[in-house]
């Protein structure tokens, strides 16, 4: 099998990418697929999900960081370490993501630079999927992980400003489509949902109605388990591995395998 690279983007900040990232990453690898993630994000909420916070400030601080492979345009093979489970391994972040725009600014090919990085680890085949994880931005640095990608997933918030986003994101797709041409979407994911509201009924519906792209049947619950994961910096699968939560992680993870062998 090839190895498929799957980005978790959306602008708006707070609508569960990292966390989705995060679990979609631990299901696969549960289901016996090797996976790689990669933290784009300053926030380092990704590498929060597999170490604790002194393990993730160290490497943060040091050369061992996407930040520093990025910035000086290096081979990310010699960057991959052990997530800490079977089956998955991990690039992690460092805080100086924060300026990664201005690093990015002179160089040549500049949205395509993480692509070339990922070029040897992709050949490799050693990974079934990689899943990349974004920051709430849409700059260059974002353009790069789309234009690493192969697809991408959009997970959303059902609330009014979170469906507000969502259209910034899809204007912002279209532009990177012209660079970034196999580039797919392949759903949107319905995010803390609080299925007693009427609002989350009514918008998972209209947002399934659109018709011209995929939403997730899957959506994912609130969940307090979620955040007590976190806490213990674990993927919800390893800290309560018959939660809620956990399933609907491993049924939204099953659908997207489907609909990889779909599209
Ligand atoms: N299913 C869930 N149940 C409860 N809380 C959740 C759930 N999913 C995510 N959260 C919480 O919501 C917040 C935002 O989630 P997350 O960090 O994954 O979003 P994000 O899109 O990555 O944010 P950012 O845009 O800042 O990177 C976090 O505090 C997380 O703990
Ligand atoms: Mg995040």
């Amino acid at each position: 099998m090839n190895t498929q690279v799957i980005c978790f983007a959306n602008n708006k900040g707070g609508s569960g990418k990292s966390t989705t990232c995060a679990n979609v990453g631990y299901a696969l690898s549960a289901l016996g697929y090797r996976v790689l993630l990669i933290d784009g994000d300053m926030q380092l909420n990704l590498s929060l999900s597999f170490f604790s916070e002194d393990d993730v400030l160290h490497h943060a601080q040091g050369q061992e960081n996407l930040y520093y492979a990025i910035k000086n345009q290096k081979d990310l093979e010699p960057f991959i370490v052990p997530a800490g489970y079977e089956n998955i391994d991990i690039i992690l972040s460092s805080t100086l993501m924060s300026s990664i725009e201005y690093e990015l600014f002179t160089k040549w090919q500049r949205e395509l630079i993480l692509k070339k990085c990922l070029k040897t680890v992709r050949e490799k085949k050693n990974y079934d999927y990689i899943l990349i994880d974004s920051p709430p931005t849409l700059g260059g640095w974002v353009m790069n992980i789309l234009c690493a990608s192969d697809y991408v997933v959009i997970p959303v918030e059902a609330t009014p400003w979170g469906m507000f986003g969502l259209g910034n994101m899809f204007e912002f797709l279209e532009d990177v489509r012209q660079i970034a041409e196999n580039l797919r979407v392949l759903g949107i994911v319905v995010t803390k949902a609080d299925t007693r509201k009427n609002y989350f009924k009514q918008t998972f519906e209209s947002l399934r109605e659109l018709g011209n792209v995929n939403v997730f049947q899957s959506y994912i619950r609130i969940d307090s388990s979620v955040e007590w994961s976190q806490d213990n910096n674990m993927p919800i699968m390893a800290y309560r591995k018959n939660c809620r939560s956990a399933g609907e992680y491993m049924a939204l993870t099953k659908e997207l395998i489907g609909k990889i062998k779909e599209v």
